[in-house]
């Protein structure tokens, strides 16, 4: 494992952005990505951190975990449902098919819990019984496990709007996809979810809930694309002290990125107004996190990419042959 030195001198130098020598520059909060020619595109995963809908900073190697960590969960999930992936001519770079993304974030619950407004356990708490269409009883406790995982889909905020709740039966009644296809996203989703925990199981953890996002080809083939179990797009507790927490009332030992919300909040920030300065060891602490992460899942020993990125991404994209 790198010291914890290390990854503090190498945050000023983590990928912040990219300005590659090729055509159709653009970026989301943590990528950066650029259209080739031919139906493709290359994906650049930089180590931006995002939480509270913010960039709050650089984390060393956060880009190639996911990067890498996603590549390895489209191979575990392949004979379920095609994906995007093409091929990977970087640690922080995919080629990936361009397709025509699906208009709902297809999250997936295998527990109630969490207190942002699409959370299921916020809605719980404030007496609802009936959330995303499905009923729930009185009774239930925070981060109890459900009966069966269940897909609560939202509309994709994009840059300014947020993502709001949408039932099963509405992504269909809204016009935003057909029925059969939306019956094979979903099932898809489903697949993919008991695929994770199980494989997220044999290492002592579990995949508590996870966003996925699927596309569509020209040639009408429904594909997973973006990203797949990682620290970003999905909660991870650990399954060793999972049920003596619970049983106890405490909140379950986080393994995921969830300690950064909870630094920020103890320094009384709640998601509004000016954003607190964190210490530069947060960085490198999340740094270990995301890193750890992977190696868990994987079973692989994680192999830091070399500095200066952008320069091996060049040479990387050259010998690969992408302009
Ligand atoms: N194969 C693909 N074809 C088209 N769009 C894709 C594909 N894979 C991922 N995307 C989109 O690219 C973006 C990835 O960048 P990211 O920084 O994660 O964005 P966001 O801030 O929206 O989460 C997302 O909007 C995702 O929907
Ligand atoms: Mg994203």
């Amino acid at each position: 494992m790198i010291s914890q030195n290390e990854l503090l001198k190498l945050i000023p130098q983590a990928l912040n952005e990219t300005r590659l020598p090729l055509q159709g520059r653009e970026s989301g909060k943590v990528r950066d990505w650029y259209e080739l020619s031919n139906g493709q595109r290359l994906i650049v995963t930089t180590d931006r951190l995002s939480a509270f809908d913010r960039i709050l900073a650089r984390v060393p190697y956060k880009g190639q975990v996911l990067n890498q960590l996603s590549a390895w969960w489209f191979e575990q999930t392949k004979s379920i449902i095609p994906n995007h992936l093409l091929s990977i001519p970087d640690p922080n770079a995919a080629i990936v098919r361009r397709v025509n993304p699906i208009a709902v974030e297809v999250i997936v619950r295998g527990y109630i819990t969490g207190v942002t407004s699409t959370a299921l356990w916020h809605r719980y708490s404030l007496g609802e019984r009936n959330i995303y269409g499905y009923d729930f009883p009185d009774g239930l406790r925070k981060n109890q496990r459900l009966p069966e995982p269940i897909i609560t889909p939202t509309t994709k905020g994009g840059e300014t709007g947020h993502d709001e709740r949408l039932t099963c039966a509405e992504v269909v009644e809204k016009g935003i996809l057909e029925e059969a296809t939306w019956n094979q996203v979903q099932a898809a989703a489903l697949a993919i979810f008991k695929r994770g925990q199980e494989l997220a199981a044999k290492t002592e953890l579990i995949l508590v809930d996870t966003k996925y996002e699927f596309g569509i080809t020209d040639d009408g083939q429904v594909m997973l694309i973006d990203e797949v179990h990682t620290p970003d797009s999905s909660r991870f507790w650990r399954s060793n002290v999972y049920q003596k927490l619970f049983d106890e009332g405490k909140e379950p030992e986080n393994f995921d990125k969830e300690f950064i919300r909870l630094a920020y909040t103890e320094k009384g920030y709640r998601g509004d107004g000016k954003i607190p300065a964190m210490p530069d060891e947060l960085w490198a602490a999340a740094s270990r996190r995301y890193i750890a992460i992977y190696e868990m899942l994987t079973g692989k020993t994680f192999v830091p990419g070399e500095y200066p990125i952008e320069e091996r991404l060049l040479k990387n994209l050259e010998l690969a042959g992408i302009k």
